[in-house]
């Protein structure tokens, strides 16, 4: 594995298939990787704690950073390029910001405002220095991954379903800072899975209420079953254990609407 810094070193003599991420890097975005070798084997992951997406300064210092721990990842899950770009490549002094429109306001957005103006910033950046013919997301972070699909043509966006720890839990990289609350947090996983066994939605919704409710270390911010696309829905669930906000999502397969 070659670790660049600069994007103009990259590779440029088959098309690749990239994997952006902010490191702290788990079997999640190793499954990503393994996702992305599915269509070409020249594999770019980029590590970059994005700013703009963060409307907490509080929660970007806090963002975990493990980078020894990635770069063996990396290499490990068959990465072939990986990007460590500085800031200033990112965001030089002009660079064109991108607003989320209305379903960034939703959801996520509630909460965080302009989360996703950051992500799709930065992104439609990465894409544009890296050039992309194929980019992996995880399913995990499910509003990210649909207004990702709506940013450009060029880049075929596919997603990667949620990689869970054998409890349940949804990997992501906030999971090390759940520290000896950690149990609290599969309360998530549990409402989901229980309401995916009901075939009706209100008793759907009752379920995921009160499976989360039963947890009084989890506060919730939202749990809803939203239509994914027409006749598809979809739980989607966020809050907070030990102030770490964690987010899931799940397929209601047996509710037909
Ligand atoms: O999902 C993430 O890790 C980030 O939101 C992304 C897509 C890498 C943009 O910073």
């Amino acid at each position: 594995m070659k670790i660049v810094v600069k994007s103009s070193e990259l590779r440029r003599d088959s098309p690749c298939a990239f994997v952006p991420t902010m490191g702290a890097l788990h079997a999640g975005h190793a499954s990503l990787v393994t996702k992305a070798h599915e269509f070409t084997d020249h594999v770019i992951m980029s590590i970059f704690v994005n700013p703009l997406q963060f409307e907490n300064p509080n929660d970007l210092a806090r963002y975990p950073r493990t980078p020894e721990n990635d770069i063996e990842l990396a290499a490990n899950s068959g990465v072939s390029e990986l990007w460590l770009p500085h800031y200033d490549e990112i965001y030089p002094a002009e660079i064109e910001k991108i607003s989320a429109g209305f379903l960034g306001t939703l959801y996520e957005g509630a909460t965080r405002p302009g989360h996703f103006d950051g992500v799709l910033t930065v992104v439609q950046r990465l894409f544009d220095l890296v050039k992309p013919r194929w980019a992996v997301f995880g399913e995990k972070d499910f509003q990210q991954l649909t207004l990702i699909r709506t940013l450009r043509s060029d880049v075929k966006i596919v997603g990667a379903p949620t990689i869970r720890d054998i409890d349940g839990l949804a990997l992501s990289s906030r999971n090390i800072l759940l520290g000896e609350k950690r149990e609290h947090a599969l309360v998530i996983s549990q409402a989901l899975f229980a309401a995916s066994r009901e075939s009706d939605l209100t008793q759907a919704q009752i379920v995921l209420h009160n499976i989360l409710a039963s947890d009084p270390e989890f506060r919730k911010d939202y749990a809803e079953i939203i239509d994914e696309s027409p006749g598809v829905k979809r739980a989607i669930v966020a809050g907070w254990v030990n102030g770490v906000r964690l987010i899931d999502n799940m397929s209601m397969e047996r509710i037909s609407s």
